[in-house]
C-alpha cells in the first residue's frame, strides 16, 4: 500500500513509518519539522534498509499537499501532524485550532480531489476528560477540558460528519493513552524540545543528570499510592496498532474508533521505580502540588481493538523504561548533532 504519513518524522510518526516500511508499504512523509527532525527518518532508513519519501511542508500548505498527492498517489493517509502541549494550547488557542483543525480540513479536501478514501487519525484519550470513570470504552461520553483536547474532539466529529456524507470514506480514529518508550535499537525515540511536559522524558533527563529531580504532581489522589495513574503504552505497540487499523479499513468502510492502550493503570511512583530499575539508580523526586487539569486516573478498555483489529499491547512499562534509557544514554542530545 502507498501511505502518506503526516508528521511522520515525529515521535509516534517515526516509529509507525518504520513499521510500515518493514511491512513492505511505500511511505511519503509530509512534515514541517517544527517539532521533529529529519535525522529520525535517516535512522529509520538505516534500521529498515528502505527509505521513506519526504516533503518538508506544513499540512495546511494546500499547494504542497496537492503536489504531494499528485506525485505519490497515496492509497491511505495516517495523520499525526499537530501540536500537542496542553498548557501551551491554553496560551495560544488559535494556533492549535489552525494547526490541528485547519490542517485536517486541507488534508480531507485534498484526499477527496485525489480519490484517496482511507484515513487513520491520531486522537487522544484526553477526549474522555472527567465525564465518566475508567476503564473508558469507546462509547464513553466525550468532551474536552482544554483547547488541545478540543481540537482532537473536533477533528473526530469532523471525520464522523465527512464519513456520514461520503460512503466511500474509511476512517479509523485511534485514541492513544500515554505513549512511552523507544525502538529497542536505541536509534529512534522521543526528542522533546525544552523542558519535557510528560513524565517519561522528564524522568529520563533526571536519570541522565540533565535535571536535578522529578516533581511528582500530587500524592493525594484516590489511587493505591496517591499518585496519578495512567495507561502507559509502548510506542512500538502503538505503531503496530496503526498497521492493524489500516488492515481493517481495507475490508471495512465507515467511521471507526479504537482505544490504543494496555488496559492497565500504573502510578507515577511505579513508573519512577521501573525507570530506576532500568537505569540501575534511584531517581530523585519530590512530591509537590497537583498539576492543574490532571485527572486522578485514566486507562483504557481495550476489548474493541482486540476483537476488531486483533491487536493488543505486548510490551510492559519495564520494557519501555529500558528502551527509553537505552535511547537517552546513546543520544543525550536527542537527534541534535553533538
Ligand atoms: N507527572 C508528574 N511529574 C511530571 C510530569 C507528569 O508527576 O513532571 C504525572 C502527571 O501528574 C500524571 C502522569 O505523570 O499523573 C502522566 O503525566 P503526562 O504529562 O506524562 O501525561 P498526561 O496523562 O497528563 O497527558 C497525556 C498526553 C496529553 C493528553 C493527556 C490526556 O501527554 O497529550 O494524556 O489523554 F492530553
Amino acid at each position: 500500500m502507498r501511505v502518506l504519513v503526516t508528521g511522520g518524522a515525529g515521535y509516534i510518526g517515526s516509529h509507525t513509518t518504520l513499521a510500515l516500511l518493514e511491512q513492505g508499504h511505500d511511505v511519503l512523509v509530509v512534515d514541517d519539522l517544527s517539532n521533529s527532525s529529519r535525522e529520525s527518518l535517516a535512522r529509520v532508513a538505516e534500521l529498515t534498509g528502505r527509505t521513506a519519501d519526504f516533503v518538508e511542508a506544513n499540512v495546511r500548505d494546500a499547494n504542497a499537499l496537492e503536489s504531494a498527492f499528485a506525485s505519490f498517489r497515496p492509497d491511505a493517509v495516517i495523520h499525526f501532524a499537530g501540536w500537542k502541549a496542553v498548557g501551551e494550547s491554553t496560551q495560544v488557542p488559535l494556533t492549535y485550532y489552525r494547526e490541528n483543525v485547519g490542517s485536517t480540513l486541507t488534508l480531507l479536501e485534498t484526499m477527496a480531489r485525489h480519490d484517496c478514501h482511507t484515513i487513520v487519525f491520531s486522537s487522544s484519550a484526553t477526549v474522555y476528560g472527567e465525564l465518566s470513570e475508567p476503564p473508558f470504552t469507546e462509547d464513553a461520553p466525550t468532551g474536552a477540558t482544554n483547547p488541545y483536547g478540543r481540537t482532537k474532539h473536533m477533528v473526530e466529529q469532523i471525520l464522523a460528519d465527512v464519513a456520514a456524507a461520503d460512503d466511500q470514506l474509511r476512517v479509523g480514529v485511534l485514541r492513544y493513552f500515554n505513549p512511552i518508550g523507544a525502538h529497542e535499537s536505541g536509534r529512534i525515540g522521543e526528542d522533546p524540545k525544552g523542558i519535557p511536559n510528560n513524565l517519561l522524558p522528564f524522568v529520563a533527563q533526571v536519570a541522565a543528570g540533565r535535571r536535578e529531580k522529578l516533581m511528582v504532581f500530587g500524592d493525594d489522589y484516590p489511587t493505591p499510592d496517591g499518585t496519578g495513574t495512567r495507561d502507559y503504552i509502548h510506542v512500538v505497540d502503538l505503531a503496530a496498532g496503526h498497521l492493524a487499523a489500516l488492515d481493517f479499513l481495507t475490508e471495512h468502510d465507515g467511521y471507526h474508533v479504537w482505544n490504543l492502550g494496555t488496559g492497565r493503570p500504573n502510578s507515577v511512583l511505579e513508573v519512577v521505580n521501573a525507570f530506576g530499575e532500568a537505569a540501575g539508580m534511584e531517581i530523585p523526586y519530590q512530591i509537590v502540588a497537583r498539576r492543574p487539569g490532571d485527572v486522578a486516573s485514566s486507562y483504557a478498555d481495550v476489548s474493541r481493538a482486540h476483537a476488531e483489529l486483533g491487536w493488543q499491547a505486548h510490551k510492559s512499562v519495564a520494557d519501555a523504561c529500558a528502551d527509553t534509557f537505552r535511547w537517552q544514554s546513546a543520544n543525550p542530545n536527542g537527534y541534535a548533532q553533538d
